[in-house]
């Protein structure tokens, strides 16, 4: 067994992605659409990412079970890393022509900064709900990595690819820990199944919303595609 077997499956790895100008908003040629959507998601990143640490922290604090709370920190470490990169993917695109998207992720600031008011069983569940569901999209955008990506620009698939990768243990951790806090009775399942639907329907409001300011801006949203 060398070095690297003993790393920790939730190793927080410092990637120093570059995302220079010449980087195009449609880093995928010929997929302006799919090139929009992730810009979208990656847009979130900043904004629900540090979301997601600062309740994580908060829960572990609350776990007896010593590996479950390395788990956790694990977690934020990850995520730490992956919304730095994000922030500056998203700026240079910002700077490309599309202000307009700083006023979604003002929405957004100020959207998290309200659901941080909430109980921890909340946060908690809308985190475990969003991770079950990315864990969905994970799947999807590894397994289909070929064809979706094949002519995009290399260092936003490696991102991407890296930053998904990275996001295979984050539904256990996250299912892990409030089951540890919050399991007990209908109240623990129903609020974590509401919790699916919150998290998920969320991000993918925010998402969708810097997909479409990118598709108008580019006069491509009324397009039947
Ligand atoms: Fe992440
Ligand atoms: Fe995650």
């Amino acid at each position: 067994m060398n070095q690297a077997d003993n790393a920790p499956v939730l190793a927080a790895r410092r990637i120093p992605f570059e995302f220079p100008e010449d980087i195009e908003r449609n880093w995928i040629p010929g997929e302006p659409e799919l090139s929009a959507m992730m810009i979208g998601a990656s847009l979130t990143m900043p904004y629900l990412e540090p979301f997601l640490m600062r309740t994580m922290r908060e829960a572990i604090e609350r776990v007896d079970d010593a590996q479950l709370r390395e788990d956790g920190l694990g977690f934020i470490g990850q995520e730490g890393q992956h919304y730095r990169a994000h922030r500056r993917f998203n700026e240079t695109i910002k700077a490309k022509g599309y202000a307009e998207l700083a006023a979604i992720e003002a929405q957004m600031e100020a959207s998290y900064a309200r659901l941080s008011q909430r109980s921890l069983q909340v946060r908690l569940a809308y985190t475990a709900g969003f991770e079950s569901m990315t864990m969905g999209v994970t799947r999807w955008l590894v397994e289909d990595r070929v064809r979706l990506f094949a002519n995009g620009d290399p260092r936003v698939v490696s991102m991407v690819l890296w930053h998904m990768v990275e996001e295979t243990e984050h539904k256990r951790v996250a299912y892990d820990v409030y089951q540890a806090l919050f399991s007990g009775g209908l109240r623990g399942y129903w609020c974590r199944m509401v919790g699916v639907f919150h998290g998920s329907l969320d991000v993918m409001r925010y998402s969708m919303k810097g997909y479409k300011a990118l598709l108008k801006k580019d006069g491509l949203w009324r397009s039947p595609r």
